[in-house]
């Protein structure tokens, strides 16, 4: 059973496939492939969303498939019933699981004792659907047909803010994997949990990225700027502690101009303009925050495409 819990369940020789199946669904060759034909795929949410259930609600329904939307709070695992009697109960049902919770040992537990594909549509530890949107955004700019995947070898993004969140953390994993640099800019004492780094040496990525307090070292030679809130999800007890931190690591237009003159500002979004960016940023003629949103649906129709069980 393939499953998609982060971003190196797919090989680099995969990518490239994966990749021009999202530019057949975006540019409307593929538009009549339906390989979720019969089937429902699941949706379980335990956070808000708007790009990541509105892309896979809409993915799965253009597959041919129908997607059932179930938040956590209003099925029996939201009351204690086990992770593991809801996988096998929903495979019995469902063709699909599309996840989106806390612990991302709970994704791995579904995939684990489910008979069905899981995607992780985020947890506290990753977001690698996020991940691969942004890197398809990126490809779609710097590589052409037949080399989409490569354009990004060698490219160096910066991510600068809350280092140790989610996309922070699937950003380095997906620049490991797709051979690119990465620096990360934030406070200290916000650092990915320790959990982080040993999935990162297990995937053979150990230290595969460089730290610094100083935004402007980080952006040095960026061919991307990137941020996320400060205040993510199951964060919130810490707000003003965070906002007070991470006030140095405004993505503002004298930062970006730091990077690369042709260097593109992406936010995976939701923003908070005057905290992590300035509005400014956010319209700017290198901002490409909406492609990377578009760009959700049709990566994620690839990745399901592939996942899919016939
Ligand atoms: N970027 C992203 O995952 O957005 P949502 O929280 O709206 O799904
Ligand atoms: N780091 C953010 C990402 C939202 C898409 C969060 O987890 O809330």
């Amino acid at each position: 059973m393939r499953h998609f819990l982060k971003e190196t369940d797919f090989k680099y020789s995969e990518l490239e496939g994966l990749f021009a199946l999202a530019r057949e669904f975006k540019t409307g060759r593929g538009r009549h492939a339906t390989p979720l034909a019969g089937q429902t795929w699941a949706m379980i949410f335990s956070k808000s969303s708007t790009r990541t259930r509105v892309s896979f609600e809409v993915g799965i329904h253009e597959l041919g498939g129908n997607p059932l939307f179930l938040n956590r709070n209003d099925i029996q695992l939201g009351r204690g019933e086990t992770i593991a009697d809801t996988a096998r109960v929903l495979s019995r049902y469902v063709h699909g699981l599309v996840v989106r919770t806390f612990d991302h040992a709970e994704v791995e537990q579904l995939a684990a004792q489910g008979t069905i594909p899981v995607i992780n549509a985020l947890t506290d530890l990753l977001h690698p659907c996020q991940i691969f949107a942004d890197a398809f955004t990126l490809a779609e700019r710097w590589g052409r047909d037949g080399n989409l995947v490569g354009s990004l070898r060698g490219r160096k993004i910066a991510f600068v803010g809350d280092r140790g969140c989610n996309v922070a953390n699937s950003w380095i994993m997906g620049a490991n994997l797709f051979g690119m640099k990465i620096s990360l800019a934030g406070p200290p004492g916000f650092d990915a949990a320790p959990e982080f780094d040993q999935l990162l040496a297990r995937e053979g990525f150990a230290g595969g990225y460089e730290f610094t307090t100083d935004p402007y070292e980080a952006v040095r030679d960026a061919d991307v700027v990137y941020t996320d809130v400060w205040v993510s999800m199951g964060k919130e007890e810490e707000t003003a502690e965070r906002i007070r931190v991470m006030s140095p690591f405004t993505v503002t237009p004298e930062l970006l101009a730091a990077a690369k003159p042709d260097a593109f500002f992406m936010h995976c979004l939701p923003a908070h303009a005057g905290q992590e960016v300035t509005q400014t940023v956010l319209d700017s003629p290198r901002s490409i925050i909406f492609d990377e949103a578009e760009n959700r649906l049709h990566i994620q129709k690839a990745i399901m495409a592939t996942l899919a069980r016939r």
